[in-house]
């Protein structure tokens, strides 16, 4: 049998993104399945535009979702995302299909954007719409470098992509995603060390504190996490939003994994605490009020979509 093909979970980060979260209405099948079958093409059609806009784009399937558009079987680590109450909330949000487009250029986003939603016209509502940018040198709008400690290349896919766990399902991916919303005033009347302390790096030169400097609830100390002495990776895809209009600055979390658990794990040492109320401080000034888990088939699977009556 050949080797699926994944979505193209392992873009790099890039100086423009949407993001899409979309929740279906009852007899949506039909036309979703078609856009599934269709999505390489439309892909096409609009990346080959500017093939050195680098487009693309990633579609995901909530739980209830999955369920109703392919039944059984259901990838192992699909559920719902599981909202967290602890020193701080991460709310669970509705979301059937996530679309993650990335582009050197918004107009090939936008385009694409467009006709996605198009194509799901009447059966689905965008419930969710972010218009991510990239700030400076890769900076969130905290102000420092967010992405540092991806990993690259094999690293990367080894830490994304299912493999032998899960069979059916090799190649496939999952996401989990988070909009916050940052309390700037407040951030920035801080000293830039207390900034960094919370962080766990230097701002300016983005130089890993040494691990004596570091606080136990520093970011990246509650997020780096372990089995059996090998570190559990994760793909950040974080990008800057806003309106200045209306005050708002935020950062539209976004993280791939071949297992949501590591991820969760990350939420629960962040919300909870480790050991609970040892918590991530960044949260005093940053809010989530978006949370939703999806799982990313092969792009295989969805050019081989099957419409029932066979048009869409
Ligand atoms: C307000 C939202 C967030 C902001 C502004 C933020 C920002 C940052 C920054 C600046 C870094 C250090 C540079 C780097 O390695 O990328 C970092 C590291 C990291 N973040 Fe976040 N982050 C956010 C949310 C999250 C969430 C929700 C998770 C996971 C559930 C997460 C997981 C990680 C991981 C795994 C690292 C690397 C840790 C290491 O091994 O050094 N982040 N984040």
């Amino acid at each position: 049998m050949p080797l699926a093909v994944p979505q193209a979970v392992d873009s790099p980060l890039t100086r423009a993104a949407i993001f899409l979260v979309v929740t279906l209405k009852p007899g949506a099948r039909h036309a979703v399945l078609g856009m599934c079958a269709d999505l390489s093409a439309l892909l096409r059609g609009v990346g080959f535009r500017d093939l050195t806009g680098g487009l693309s784009c990633v579609m995901g399937f909530g739980a209830s979702a999955w369920d109703e558009l392919f039944g059984a079987p259901r990838p192992a680590g699909l559920h719902p995302f599981r909202e967290i109450k602890g020193q701080h909330h991460a709310p669970a949000t509705p979301g059937d299909l996530l679309f993650h487009i990335r582009a050197a250029r918004l107009d090939l986003c936008f385009e694409l954007a467009a006709h996605l939603v198009s194509r799901l016209d009447g059966v689905a509502t965008v419930v969710d719409e972010v218009h991510g940018f990239k700030f400076f040198d890769e900076r969130d709008l905290l102000g420092f470098v967010d992405g540092t400690e991806n990993p690259a290349a094999q690293a990367a896919v080894q830490a994304t992509l299912i493999g032998g766990e899960d069979p059916d399902f090799a190649g496939g991916s999952y996401v989990i995603i988070q909009k916050y919303l940052h309390d700037l005033k407040a951030w920035n009347a801080l000293p830039v060390e207390r900034q960094e302390t919370i962080i766990g790096r230097k701002k300016l030169s983005d130089i890993e504190l040494r691990p004596f400097e570091k606080a136990s609830y520093a970011h990246n100390v509650l997020t780096n996490i372990e089995e059996g002495g090998q570190q559990l990776r994760i793909l950040r895809d974080n990008m800057p939003f806003g309106e200045v209009g209306k005050g708002e600055f935020g950062t539209y979390f976004i993280g791939y994994a071949r297992s949501p658990e590591r991820i969760e794990k990350m939420l629960t040492n962040m919300f909870i605490g480790n050991p609970p109320g040892n918590y991530d401080r960044l949260l005093d000034f940053s809010t989530a009020v978006t949370g939703g888990l999806f799982f990313v088939p092969t792009a295989s699977f969805l050019d081989d979509v099957q419409v029932p009556d066979g048009k869409a």
